[in-house]
C-alpha cells in the first residue's frame, strides 16, 4: 500500500545520487543493447538478401562473412569493456564517502523495520518503525541489521538493494536526496509475510525534518479525553506492554514496534494499510486476518477497551 503522493516505486525515477548513478548506467546498458540488437537484425536481413543475390559466388561470400564476424567480435569486446568501465564508475559513486552524515540504524525483523536515529543521547533516543524520515540533501549513513532471518532493504528511488544479515552490519550511504515520499520493499524472501514487509521513506526539507525529529524526541502525549485516558490505562494493563514501548508510560517491550508517536505514522503493518482507526481496530483485534502468520497475537479485548486503545494510539502524534 502506498499513500497518495508517494512517488512511483521505480529505479527509473531516481531521487538520490546513488539511484541516479544506477539509473544512468541502466540507460547506458539499455541503449547500447538496443543498438546492438537493431544492428544484428539489419546484418541478418542483409545476409539473406546478399545470399539470394549472388548465391553462386561462395568465395566472395565467405570473405565478406569473415569480415563481419571479426568486426562483430571486435565490437562486442569494445562494448563489454565499456560496460565494465560504466559499472566501475557507478560502483564508485555508490560507495562515495560521506561526511557529516545523519546516522540511522535499521533492523529488519519478521515482518517490519525497526528504525533508530543514532548519535542521540539515550534519554532522548528516537525510535520508530516502518517510516524512515530524512532531511533532503543531507548525507545519511544507514546501518542495516537483522534480528532473525536475512532481509533486503530496497528503496529503488534512492538506492539499490542491500541485505540485512543476522550477526553482521551492512552500511548503506545515501546522499543528494530530493523531498518526497518513496516506497521501499523487503527484497529477500523472509517468510510468509515477506510481501507485506514494506516501508515508506519520507524526505523532508531540512527544517521540517528537524521539527519532526524534535516531536519524536518527546515522550508520548498526555491523553486529552476520557476515552484516550481509558485507552492508555487498558493498554498498560493488558499484554500490549510485553512487546511495545510507549515512552512516558510503563510500556517498554521491544519485540514489536515502538508506538510512542504511532499516530504520526501514515500506515500500519509495515506499509500494509492506511493508519486509520478502523484499520487499526481490525489489526489490534486480529492481525492475522491482515497479515497471516504475523508474530503479534490476536487480542481478545472487550469492545469498549478496543475502542479506547485505538483512540489513544491514534492520538499519539
Ligand atoms: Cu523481510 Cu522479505
Amino acid at each position: 500500500m502506498a499513500p497518495a503522493g508517494t512517488t512511483m516505486q521505480s529505479v527509473l525515477e531516481s531521487a538520490a545520487a546513488q539511484a541516479r548513478a544506477i539509473e544512468l548506467s541502466w540507460w547506458i546498458f539499455f541503449w547500447a543493447c538496443l543498438a546492438v540488437y537493431v544492428l544484428v537484425m539489419i546484418a541478418v536481413g542483409g545476409a539473406f538478401i546478399a545470399r539470394r543475390r549472388d548465391g553462386s559466388e561462395l568465395d566472395g561470400a565467405y570473405r565478406r562473412a569473415r569480415g563481419w564476424v571479426i568486426g562483430g567480435a571486435g565490437a562486442t569486446a569494445i562494448i563489454l569493456v565499456a560496460f565494465l568501465v560504466v559499472s566501475v564508475i557507478t560502483e564508485r559513486e555508490l560507495n562515495a564517502e560521506v561526511t557529516d552524515a545523519l546516522h540511522v540504524a535499521i533492523t529488519g525483523q519478521r515482518w517490519w523495520w525497526g528504525i533508530e536515529y543514532l548519535g542521540e543521547e539515550s534519554f532522548e533516543s528516537v525510535r520508530t518503525a516502518n517510516e524512515l524520515h530524512l532531511p533532503a540533501g543531507v548525507p545519511v549513513k544507514i546501518d542495516l541489521q537483522s534480528r532473525d532471518v536475512i532481509h533486503s532493504f530496497w528503496v529503488p528511488n534512492l538506492h539499490g538493494k542491500m541485505d540485512l544479515i543476522p550477526g553482521t552490519t551492512n552500511t548503506m550511504l545515501i546522499h543528494g536526496t530530493r523531498p518526497g515520499v518513496y516506497r521501499g520493499q523487503c527484497a529477500e524472501f523472509c517468510g510468509i509475510q515477506h510481501a507485506h514487509m514494506g516501508m515508506l521513506v519520507i524526505v523532508h526539507p531540512a527544517e521540517e525534518f528537524e521539527a519532526w525529529l524534535d516531536a519524536q524526541r518527546r515522550p508520548a502525549m498526555e491523553p486529552r479525553t476520557a476515552l484516550e485516558s481509558a485507552g492508555r490505562e487498558a493498554f498498560t494493563r493488558r499484554q500490549c506492554v510485553v512487546c511495545h514501548t510507549v515512552r512516558g508510560t510503563g510500556a517498554f517491550g521491544n519485540t514489536g514496534p515502538d508506538l510512542t508517536h504511532f499516530g504520526s505514522r501514515r500506515t500500519i503493518g509495515a506499509a500494509t494499510l492506511p493508519n486509520t482507526r478502523g484499520h487499526l481496530a481490525g489489526w489490534v483485534a486480529d492481525p492475522h486476518s491482515i497479515k497471516p502468520g504475523v508474530l503479534m497475537p490476536p487480542s481478545e479485548l472487550p469492545a469498549d477497551e478496543l475502542q479506547a486503545i485505538t483512540a489513544w494510539l491514534e492520538s499519539l502524534k
